[in-house]
């Protein structure tokens, strides 16, 4: 099949929802060792009753995205970095690393097999990209899985937020914290999100998108959103980001750091940044992650009531807006990457 053949859907209208494609690519660990892969049209995963993924949430996962460029290319952005953040997950949760050549053979013969699914250049959408790494196999007691499955699967996807495209969003302080100090919360586990299904459900009841949440030891500081990292642009011209070791450390986030610096020639700070006593320096703020790109905040709630950021709360801020063009502008090849940071599949 040409890979520029795609199937016939309507890319604009995608949100954040699961398509079924063609192929996945699994690969499986037993006594030592992994192996080779391979791919398959089973979306079906078999896996034992008694496996520790199921009891103990011995899994974890990683999210990345394919774009196709304006020449038709595909390309991937930073995997290199998906890996890394895997194999410190994998260590954490006393996993076997999934090898480098295996992660990014999985990943590319995954969305290589399904190109008829990446959405065409300038569509708006693009191909998630999800590695799974569980723990599989009978194991009744609390110790690591004797057996574990790495699975890539893909599905083409719209904007994170039902707002979709560059709207701004509103964020609500969770009562609830995500991570602790000493926890998982700075690696990638899947048992660190199912706890924030009742913080965004609580989060959406009070109008809106996402719960975030602050350091757990003095609930003072920012930490992250549920699904994405906070950036911040203050009336003294400089780009902040929380520093902590409880949140996940965003590929997005780094790569935005970078672009303000080099690009943008911004000064950059990554340090605590404790919301009540800063709030009034904050003037755009953003969240940033593979799902959710950059997605302006307008509004956050805490202590009963919303406070505002750039144009009321109800406007993309200039500062965020250049930061989300040229980050995009890298990712799909429209800009010259200078950073090496995409790689074509
Ligand atoms: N924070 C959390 C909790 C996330 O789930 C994600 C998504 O991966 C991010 C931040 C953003 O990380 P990245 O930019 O690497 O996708
Ligand atoms: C991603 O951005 O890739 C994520 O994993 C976030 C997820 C909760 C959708």
């Amino acid at each position: 099949m040409n890979a520029q053949e795609k199937k016939p859907i309507d890319w604009k209208s995608l949100g954040f929802e699961y398509t079924r494609t063609d192929y996945r690519f699994v690969a499986r660990w037993r006594k030592g060792e992994w192996s080779v892969g391979e791919l398959t049209t089973d979306e079906i995963m078999h896996i034992h009753e008694g496996s520790p993924a199921l009891h103990y949430a011995q899994q974890c996962f990683e999210g990345m995205k394919a774009q196709t460029a304006e020449d038709g290319r595909i390309l991937l952005f930073r995997p290199g970095l998906n890996f890394e953040r895997m194999r410190n997950t994998a260590e954490r949760l006393s996993m076997p690393v999934v090898p480098e050549e295996l992660f990014l053979c999985g990943v590319k013969e995954a969305v290589r097999a399904n190109a008829a699914w990446v959405p065409p250049y300038g569509s708006g959408a693009s191909l998630y990209i999800r590695p799974l790494l569980i723990g599989i196999g009978e194991n009744m007691g609390l110790r690591p899985a004797k057996e574990y499955e790495f699975r890539v699967m893909v599905s083409p996807v719209g904007p994170y937020y039902k707002s979709g495209g560059l709207s701004v969003i509103k964020l609500a302080v969770s009562d609830f914290d995500r991570a602790a100090p000493h926890g998982t919360g700075d690696v990638k586990a899947g048992a660190n999100y199912p706890g924030g299904l009742y913080a965004t459900r609580k989060a959406r009841e009070m109008g809106a998108n996402e719960a975030l949440y602050l350091d757990a030891a003095h609930r003072r500081y920012i930490e992250e959103a549920g699904s994405a990292n906070i950036i911040i642009y203050t009336n003294s011209n400089t780009l902040i980001t929380p520093k902590s070791a409880a949140i996940l450390p965003s590929i997005t986030r780094r790569s935005i750091m970078d672009i303000a610096a080099k690009d943008l020639g911004l000064a950059t700070e990554e340090r605590p940044i404790d919301l009540r006593a800063e709030i009034d320096t904050f003037a755009e703020v953003a969240a940033c992650g593979t799902a959710a790109v950059l997605s302006p905040v307008g509004k956050i709630w805490f202590d009963d009531a919303w406070h505002s950021f750039y144009g009321n709360g109800e406007k993309v801020g200039p500062v965020m807006q250049q930061l989300y063009d040229l980050l995009r502008q890298v990712q799909s090849g429209e800009k010259a990457d200078t950073y090496g940071w995409t790689v074509e599949v």
